[in-house]
């Protein structure tokens, strides 16, 4: 895909969220909302989903809603790529998960993947967005820059 028509569809599919969303507070909405509306506008998603803090245990994850197929359950904050960006607090892109040592692999036909940390109001980590696609090194600065700026507009504001 074209630099320029990316931009154009992140450009769109986050005025959408945000008309959607506007004057939702409840997590899981937004979390179902958001999944829905970029997993349906973006054709190299493949899988597009959340990943939340468990309250009850703060060194780990626990899946949230999501679209594709069966995600993991649980993932130990520090481990897999989910894991280890909730861990930074830092997105992180991999361009062939398969060279990533400790990938978690919920489905063997993710090829790479982006994980963007999700911060509330009060820069508390709640939880992760984390989007796979069946193609090589599909993700890069471009869908960094977007998913940051949605994620931060929904969930911090
Ligand atoms: N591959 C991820 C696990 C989650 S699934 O991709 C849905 C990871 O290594 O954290």
């Amino acid at each position: 895909m074209q630099e320029k028509d990316k931009i154009e569809i992140y450009k769109t599919i986050e005025q959408q969220i945000m008309s959607v969303l506007s004057g939702e507070t409840d997590t899981v909405a937004q979390m179902a909302s958001v999944s829905a509306l970029l997993s349906c506008a973006i054709p190299y998603y493949y899988w597009t989903g959340f990943y939340r803090i468990n309250s009850k245990k703060l060194d780990e994850l626990i899946i949230g809603p999501y679209q594709g197929t069966l995600g993991c359950l649980r993932i130990p904050i520090g481990q897999g790529v989910c894991g280890t960006a909730a861990k930074n607090k830092k997105t992180l892109i991999v361009k062939d998960v398969h060279l990533f040592e400790g990938h978690i692999a919920c489905d063997p036909k993710s090829a790479s993947e982006i994980v963007v940390p999700v911060l509330d109001q009060t820069s508390a980590l709640i939880g992760v967005l984390d989007i796979d696609s069946t193609e090589k090194a599909a993700f890069d600065e471009i869908d960094a820059k977007y998913l940051e700026e949605i994620v931060k507009k929904v969930f911090a504001n």
